[in-house]
Order: C-alpha cells, then sequence, then structure tokens
C-alpha cells in the first residue's frame, strides 16, 4: 500500500505551514485560505483512515455511521473546492489588477452558489416539485465511468462496497490502495446539478483568461497532473478523485512556484486600466488615483483615442 494516513498528517502538516509561510510573504488571506482548505481536506482523509473499510472484514465498516459521515463531511468539502481555486490562483493578481478583482469576486460568488446549489438540493427539489430521488447504483450490465458513484465500477470490474444509498470511505482493492469514496448521487436535472459542475468551475474561469497565460497553463497543467495522472496510477474511478485531493497539495507548490518566477506578486500596480469597447461601445480607461491625497481624475476620457461618437 503506497499511500498511508501518515502520509495524509504529514501533507496536512505541510499544508498550513506553507499557509504560514506564504501568509509570512504575501499577507492575503484569500492565498493562504486556499492552501489551508487542501490540508483540511488531508485532515479529514486522515480521519477517515481510522474508519475506513477494508476487504478484511468484508467492508463492514461501510455500516459504521462515523464511516458514513466522514465520506458526507468529504463530499462537502468537494462541492467548495472551487470557491478556494479561486481564492488562491486570482490572489496574486488581485494585488495589481482591477480586472482581477472584479472577475475573482465575481467567481467567488458563483462557486459559493455552486456550492450551496449542490447542499440544498432536496430543498430545491421540492420546492420545484421534481424527482430527488438517487441514481439507481450501476450494474455490470450498465457499469459506471464517472467519479465517487455507487455501484459497478467499469474500469475496475467490481462494484463499491458501500450500502445501497450511503456513503462509504474505503480502500479501493488496487495495487495504489488509497482510500476510495462511494457518494450515491441524485438523479441531475434542470434543477439539480451533475458533478460536471464542479469540473466547469475549477478549470472553466482560468482557461477563458486570455490575458493571463501563466493561469491558463497552471489549470491546463493541474488537469494534467490531477484527474489524468489519477487515471494511470489507479483503475478505480472511486479512488483517482481521492488520490487527486492528494497531490493538490503539490499543485498548490506548482502555483507558489510559478508565481515567484513570474513575479506576480511584484508587479505594479496597474496605472491604467483600459476596455476598447466591443459592439461598436465607447472606449472607456480608468486610472489609478493615489490615495495620498495627490489625485488623478477617476475617469480620463483624454485617454481615449477615439472621441465618442455623436448622432
Ligand atoms: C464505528 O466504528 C468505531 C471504530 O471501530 C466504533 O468505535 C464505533 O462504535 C462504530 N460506530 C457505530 C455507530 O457502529
Ligand atoms: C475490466 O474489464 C474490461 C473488459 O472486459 C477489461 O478491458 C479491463 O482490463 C478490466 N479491468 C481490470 C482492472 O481488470
Amino acid at each position: 500500500m503506497c499511500f498511508t494516513q501518515g502520509m495524509s498528517v504529514t501533507l496536512a502538516v505541510a499544508s498550513f505551514a506553507s499557509a504560514w509561510y506564504e501568509w509570512r510573504s504575501f499577507r492575503s488571506w484569500q492565498y493562504s485560505a486556499g492552501i489551508a482548505y487542501w490540508g483540511l481536506e488531508e485532515v479529514i482523509q486522515a480521519v477517515q483512515h481510522s474508519y475506513a473499510a477494508s476487504a478484511d472484514d468484508d467492508y463492514a465498516m461501510c455500516k459504521n455511521r462515523t464511516n458514513q459521515m466522514l465520506t458526507d463531511m468529504g463530499a462537502a468539502h468537494l462541492v467548495f473546492q472551487p470557491v478556494f481555486v479561486s481564492f488562491t490562483l486570482l490572489s496574486m493578481y488581485r494585488k495589481h489588477d482591477i480586472e482581477a478583482r472584479i472577475l475573482s469576486d465575481f467567481i467567488f460568488k458563483l462557486c459559493v452558489l455552486a456550492g450551496f446549489w449542490f447542499v440544498s438540493y432536496s430543498w430545491i427539489c421540492a420546492a420545484m416539485g421534481v424527482d430527488q430521488s438517487l441514481l439507481p447504483p450501476a450494474t455490470e450490465d450498465c457499469p459506471n465511468y464517472q467519479y465517487l458513484y455507487e455501484g459497478y465500477d467499469g474500469f475496475l470490474n467490481k462494484t463499491t462496497p458501500n450500502q445501497p444509498g450511503s456513503a462509504c470511505v474505503y480502500y479501493a482493492p488496487t495495487e495504489t490502495g488509497h482510500l476510495a469514496w462511494a457518494i450515491p448521487i441524485y438523479k441531475q436535472s434542470y434543477y439539480f446539478p451533475s458533478p460536471s459542475v464542479h469540473f466547469f468551475l475549477f478549470f472553466g474561469p482560468y482557461i477563458i483568461m486570455f490575458k493571463k497565460p501563466m493561469l491558463q497553463v497552471y489549470v491546463f497543467l493541474a488537469w494534467l497532473t490531477g484527474p489524468i495522472l489519477t487515471k494511470y496510477l489507479t483503475a478505480s474511478v472511486n479512488e483517482q478523485p481521492a488520490i487527486w485531493c492528494f497531490n493538490s497539495v503539490a499543485q498548490i507548490s506548482m502555483y507558489a512556484i510559478a508565481v515567484r518566477y513570474f513575479g506576480i506578486h511584484k508587479k505594479p500596480i496597474l496605472a491604467e486600466f483600459r476596455h476598447p469597447g466591443t459592439y461598436g461601445e465607447q472606449p472607456m480607461t480608468y486610472v489609478l488615483r493615489k490615495d495620498d491625497g495627490d489625485t488623478l481624475p477617476l475617469l480620463d476620457l483624454s485617454k481615449s483615442d477615439e472621441s465618442p461618437k455623436r448622432c
């Protein structure tokens, strides 16, 4: 077995220590909270190791309430991950770039909304009068290939050991033997989100930030070293996301190095922000006003090269 409880504890400590170290370096609470959130994940995993079900007693611990609750806690962590990804990835740009601030405020709210969308499924479904039942567990005839879903895993050719309809954390019968999560998934509908919303918010906002190529490359590499790499480490689709969480601590270090290498944290505050306007709009240029009383005009139209068109 190559993943252990001790490794989770070590990663949790490393992640809290980095959050503290980075706080000392940058004084950005969003950035440090973004790092510490993965430490929290490892704390949850470390405790899960103590209650995880294993093949030794035919996965009896899947019936244990503590095991099920710890798995649900892991799921709750999961649905709010995009919030903390937005904290981490945009915090250094927020220091100098007004556009990044506005975007990151918006993405933050969107990710919080998505988190509550997931956790309040039953109220939403009840209010909308739609079916709120679980997806039936996958079967050998109709195997599962998606993350976390319970039932027959079409890659591993085994059925998850959870009690149908209840979550369970267990050691997957694989060579890696990392913790795996089987989590019942609600039927997706117009009102209830698919887990793909997590994928969309985790990578989507950054892959389209064409003015921030470092972020585009970073999320692409994070996808390669996360979901794609873990696919090669283990066949189990219930184990892959748990390993990805495990190596996300390393992915955060990749970000900390990239920030320093490209000096993102040292960039001067943009003196001017210009939007050229689209669809025939008038261009806008915002100019930085110093807070020391020596003020520049906030909106300086003389900076725009096209004067507003008159009709
Ligand atoms: C769950 O497992 C733990 C550890 O084996 C045990 O102490 C506890 O009593 C169990 N809880 C339930 C509700 O079965
Ligand atoms: C599961 O079954 C498929 C199809 O029979 C096979 O290609 C695959 O290698 C099997 N996976 C494992 C882990 O044995």
